[in-house]
């Protein structure tokens, strides 16, 4: 189609929306625009509760496929649209199947976690997923002397091994955008910034960790700024997620964390933003990209995840 200037994409969308009984889930780093036009906004653990659990019959995911294959796994029966097929992960992308399959073979006996962020072919080889927001409480809820390994992201590994002590080994990988911030330039904001507080995804690298006033989950961070009484924030994680912090509190101050090289604009995760309101638009009237998987693999995966559901549901995750 030839690019509509003048088109409303946002009214057209809302409009697609209602004939084709759809929901539009947004993950906290797409842009703004976008998340304003969703039915429900949030974080991994979040997205994957609705998607489990609503009454459209089309789901439209505006986020990175990972999560688009989550909510197909959890929805099988449903039409789930990703607007664009290119936007992966860079961290699913650092856990190949081959590779973990050998890695599980040589560390034999242990129960397999891993984070949502990860392609299908992982999940199938895991024994329970688990999301930013709940990694340390599924942990916390094995038994003591259970023997772990947790995949991908070498930052939320580390960081839950220090948290909860247990027996942990941590497969090598890594989200590019969480390991970009620059401690030295978060330090400078800090001294110009005294009364800010640092508040730190738990992907990100262990000298920012350190300095942290607060780590959480995307959504974990929102509703720290929500409650805390500090008037100014320093944001270590993906910067889609101001937007709904300005929402909640628009006379607080929220200072994006900047990245080693200043030029790049790589704290910004280019995958979650090669969505837009005009992929989202095509995506709606075409009823493709699609996200398709093999019904045997959707059995297989679908276990791990619902280990995970059922655990953080007792839990009141
Ligand atoms: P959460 O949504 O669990 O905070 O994860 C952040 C992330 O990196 C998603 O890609
Ligand atoms: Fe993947 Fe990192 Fe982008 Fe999240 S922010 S989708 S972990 S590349």
């Amino acid at each position: 189609m030839v690019k509509n200037e003048h088109m409303d994409y946002a009214y057209e969308i809302q409009k697609l929306k209602r004939q084709k009984n759809v929901i539009i889930l947004a993950h906290y780093y797409q842009t703004g625009d976008i998340q304003d036009i969703a039915d429900f906004v949030g974080d991994s653990l979040a997205l994957s509760q609705k998607a489990a659990s609503n009454d459209a019959d089309i789901i439209l995911f505006a986020g990175v496929r990972f999560m688009a294959e989550t909510a197909k796994i959890l929805s099988p029966g449903k039409k789930v649209l990703l607007p664009d097929m290119n936007a992966g992960c860079s961290l699913a992308d650092s856990c190949k199947a081959e590779d973990f399959k050998k890695f599980l073979d040589e560390n034999p006996g242990r129960t397999v976690i891993t984070y949502v962020n990860t392609n299908v072919d992982i999940k199938v080889l895991s024994d329970i997923i688990c999301t930013s927001s709940n990694a340390v409480k599924i942990i916390e809820s094995l038994p003591p002397d259970e023997k772990i390994i947790f995949a991908p992201d070498r930052n939320l590994g580390n960081y839950i091994l220090n948290k909860t002590g247990r027996d942990i080994i941590v497969w090598n990988g890594s989200c590019h955008v969480h390991e970009e911030f620059s401690l030295e330039a978060i330090l400078k904001l800090k001294n110009e910034n005294p009364e800010a507080k640092v508040i730190v995804h738990p992907e990100c690298e262990l000298p920012v960790r350190m300095i942290a006033d607060f780590i959480g989950s995307t959504s974990a961070l929102l509703q720290f700024t929500k409650k805390d009484n500090a008037k100014c924030y320093i944001v270590a994680t993906e910067p889609g997620i101001l937007h709904q912090m300005m929402k909640a509190n628009p006379l607080k101050k929220y200072i994006p964390a900047p990245p080693k090289d200043s030029t790049c604009g790589c704290s910004e995760c280019s995958f979650m933003k090669l969505i837009t309101l005009e992929k989202i638009f095509k995506c709606l009237r075409d009823e493709k990209p699609e996200i398709v998987i093999d019904p045997e693999i959707i059995l297989k995966a679908q276990k791990p995840i619902l280990r995970m559901m059922k655990i953080s549901e007792k839990l009141g995750l």
